[in-house]
């Protein structure tokens, strides 16, 4: 097979110039589009409710970081404060405010009846 070095050159390249492509190419995101999602499943029934929390950075380009939440009077005797740090009424903050990965997840749990919590503002970290 004398074709095989050509094939290897080939490849070389295109992996080369596929490992370039992230910097170039895709949308990046902005506030307006792709703001993180955050779903309540209820993971626990009867005498104590509980809820597990994920919040999912939708953006397939760029972390985000010091992501707060509305989240009512949620009491932060309910979760580790470097879950979610109870900054306010309707303002709490997730993760202590470090980056989430580009379609990363971020969970926790709490026992009460719900409280209900929506994005509230978070920065993209494009380049
Ligand atoms: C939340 O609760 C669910 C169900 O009990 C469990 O599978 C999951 O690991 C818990 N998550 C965390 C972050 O503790």
């Amino acid at each position: 097979m004398h074709c095989q070095p050509a094939f290897k050159l080939l490849l070389w390249t295109s992996l080369t110039f596929a490992s370039l492509i992230p910097h170039g190419w895709g949308e990046k995101c902005t506030t307006n589009g792709q703001a993180p999602t955050v779903q309540q499943t209820q993971v626990g029934f009867g005498r104590s409710p509980k809820f597990m929390v994920v919040v999912n950075n939708k953006c397939p380009m760029c972390p985000i970081i010091d992501i707060h939440l509305k989240c009512g009077s949620f009491p932060q005797a309910l979760v580790n404060p470097r879950l979610l740090k109870v900054l306010g009424v309707d303002d709490c903050v997730i993760n202590s405010g470090l980056p989430l990965a580009p379609l990363q997840t971020f969970s926790f749990n709490y026992s009460h009846q719900k409280y209900l919590m929506y994005p509230k503002i978070w920065s993209f970290q494009c380049e």
